[in-house]
């Protein structure tokens, strides 16, 4: 059955080990993520060292249930993607390693795949048909990119963040509030029952005319609302719930009036009329209010990625397809990198 062609795509950036197997057709047959959160809980954030030892344990068994979801052989590989930027160096370097041994065993091309891209390429593969070119806002624990995006291949950064992203924003802000890890969703959900009006945070760099991104001084607002409540002493735990749920839900409004601003901006600039908007971040509820709102409002197209596609996986790297068609595949000595930036 060697004419299945199918491509293998595997992911292990940061805390997630993944694999997928998706046909010519961008139909995911198989899309295996490996949690670690049970792992980094007690550090309260990823520690690399013990990241790149579980993706050890964990690649090969995701290989092989990526396969055995998807009903295939190594023989109906004809491809493998792996995604070698940008991420934690140790992290990676186990992707890249399984990736590079099938393909030199199996004799079929490598592919190089920027994570960050990729968590636009979720967009399309949500959306089941072509949406670019378009804006595309990448938010997710370690980045908060917004790109122009002229092809689903070609993506030129318009603004990134000059400290902390989006995700670890959410993350820093829940683990003030005393909220489990990981931080967004935890947030999101004590947000549910507060008032995103309570407290008024600051919108970093929402009123410049730069895309950038800055959210370290939003965190330090609210570490101080919360030593106001405290009386000089931080103690999450004797916050009252309804207090929680109010600094919860008022911090996600800076955050999210922060994105929806920057995208509105990016897309009256470049006359874009599609945003894709992907990443761990991109799962979170609020966000997705406000964003079917700008569609409405700036009447473009607003294209999230499926809730399946935000957070980590492999399937995203189906964008291999695309560079395979182009004639881009690695070579051997393909190296990873900690940076989001790509040279082709
Ligand atoms: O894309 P991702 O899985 O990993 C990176 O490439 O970083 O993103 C993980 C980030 C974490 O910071 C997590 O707290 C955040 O996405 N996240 C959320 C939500 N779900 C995940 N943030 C806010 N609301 C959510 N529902
Ligand atoms: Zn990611």
């Amino acid at each position: 059955m060697k004419d299945r062609s199918l491509l293998l795509a595997i992911e292990s950036t940061c805390d997630e080990t993944a694999a997928a197997v998706i046909d010519r057709d961008l139909r995911v047959l198989s899309n295996v993520v490996q949690s670690q959160d049970d792992l980094h809980r007690r550090f309260g954030g990823v520690v690399p060292e013990v990241a790149s030892r579980a993706h050890v344990e964990r690649i090969i068994p995701a290989i092989d249930e990526a396969l055995r979801r998807a009903e295939a052989e190594l023989d109906d590989l004809s491809a493998i993607a792996v995604t070698s930027r940008p991420g934690l160096v140790g992290s990676l370097l186990v992707g890249l390693t399984a990736a590079k041994t099938l393909s030199l065993v199996l004799d079929v091309p490598l592919i190089d795949v920027n994570h960050v891209e990729a968590h636009l390429f979720a967009c399309r593969m949500t959306a089941g048909r072509a949406v670019f070119p378009a804006i595309g806002l990448v938010v997710s624990g370690g980045h908060t990119l917004l790109f122009d995006c002229r092809s689903s291949v070609e993506f030129e950064i318009l603004g990134s963040t000059i400290d902390d992203a989006a995700g670890e924003a959410f993350d820093k802000g829940a683990k003030l509030l005393g909220l489990p890890y990981p931080g967004g969703p935890a947030l999101q959900q004590a947000a549910v029952a507060g008032n995103p009006r309570a407290v008024r945070f600051p919108r970093p760099l929402l009123d410049s005319p730069r895309l950038d991104f800055s959210f370290s001084g939003l965190k330090t607002a609210l570490l101080y609302e919360i030593q106001g409540t405290s009386h000089g002493r931080l103690e999450p735990a004797a916050l009252d719930p309804a207090r929680v749920a109010d600094l919860a839900a008022s911090f996600q409004e800076a955050i999210v009036d922060v994105l929806v601003g920057k995208c509105r901006r990016a897309l009256e600039r470049t006359g874009r009329k599609t945003l894709l908007v992907g990443g761990g971040v991109a799962a979170n509820r609020r966000l997705r209010e406000r964003l079917a709102a700008l569609a409405a409002e700036a009447a473009c197209e607003v294209v999230v990625a499926a809730p399946e596609f935000c957070t980590d996986n492999a399937a995203m790297a189906a964008m291999a397809w695309e560079l395979l068609a182009r004639g881009e595949s690695a070579a051997l000595d393909l190296d990873v990198s900690p940076s989001p930036i790509r040279k082709r």
